[in-house]
C-alpha cells in the first residue's frame, strides 16, 4: 500500500485502548503531525508524527488488539513493576522462570536495545516496515513511543547503550504530541493532504510492504 491508502484503511479501526475516541486515527495522526509541524521542528519528525501509529492495520489484518496496542516492555529479562498493570505478570510463565526473571535476562549490561527483543505491537512491526527508509530518531520513535517503563520511568537504561540514550531524547519529544494533541478539533485532511503527499514521497518510496 501508498501511506495514504494505508492512512484511509487504519481509519476504520476504533482502538479500545484509546481513552479518546472523539477523534478517528487518521485524525488522530495529522492532529499529531500539525502540532510538531506548528512547533517549527525538523520535517522528518513532522512525518514521524503522520505514521507513528500506521502499525494499528494489524488488528484489521486480525491481531487481537492486546497484541496491537498498549505498553511495550522488553522480554527475556525481568518485568519492570514501571509497566502498565504489572501484577498480570505473575501469571506468564516468564515471570517465574529463572532464565527469564533477573535483571539482565538474556541479555547483558548496557547490550543496546537493538539486541533486545520488545513485547511484539504495532511499534515493532511499523519499525520494520520503515526501517530503510527514515532517520535514525525517527525510527527510535516509532519502535519505541509504547516503552513507557523506559521513556517515561527509565526503567530500562541497564540495557541500554549511548546511543539509545541519545535517541531516546526523541522518543520523549515526541510523546506531548501524542498525547496532548487530541483535541477535538478535527483537522481538515482533505486541505493538508497536497503538503503530506510531498513530505511522504521525500522520504519513503510510493508502495510500502504493510
Ligand atoms: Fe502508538
Ligand atoms: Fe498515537
Amino acid at each position: 500500500m501508498s501511506v495514504w491508502e494505508a492512512l484511509d484503511y487504519l481509519n476504520t479501526l476504533v482502538d479500545d485502548s484509546d481513552p479518546d475516541i472523539e477523534l478517528d486515527q487518521l485524525q488522530h495522526l495529522l492532529q499529531t503531525a500539525e502540532a510538531i509541524r506548528q512547533d517549527g521542528h525538523p520535517d522528518w519528525f513532522v512525518l514521524t508524527g503522520l505514521l507513528h501509529d500506521l502499525g494499528k492495520v494489524l488488528c484489521l489484518y486480525g491481531e487481537p488488539q492486546w497484541a496491537v496496542v498498549g505498553d511495550t516492555y522488553p522480554v527475556g529479562c525481568q518485568f519492570s513493576d514501571k509497566i502498565v498493570y504489572p501484577e498480570f505478570f505473575t501469571e506468564n510463565t516468564d515471570y517465574s522462570d529463572e532464565r527469564y526473571n533477573t535483571k539482565f535476562g538474556v541479555y547483558s549490561k548496557h547490550c543496546g536495545l537493538d539486541q533486545v527483543k520488545m513485547s511484539w505491537g504495532h511499534d515493532e512491526y511499523l519499525y520494520h516496515v520503515m526501517k530503510d527508509y527514515l532517520p535514525k530518531p525517527s525510527l527510535y520513535i516509532i519502535r519505541y513511543h509504547s516503552f513507557y517503563a523506559q521513556h517515561r520511568e527509565g526503567a530500562y537504561s541497564h540495557l541500554m547503550n549511548e546511543e539509545d540514550h541519545k535517541n531516546f531524547e526523541w522518543v520523549k519529544k515526541f510523546n506531548p504530541y501524542d498525547l496532548y494533541s487530541k483535541i477535538p478539533v478535527p483537522p481538515d485532511a482533505k486541505a493538508l493532504k497536497p503538503y503530506y503527499e510531498k513530505l511522504i514521497a521525500k522520504y519513503l518510496p510510493n508502495k510500502l510492504a504493510f
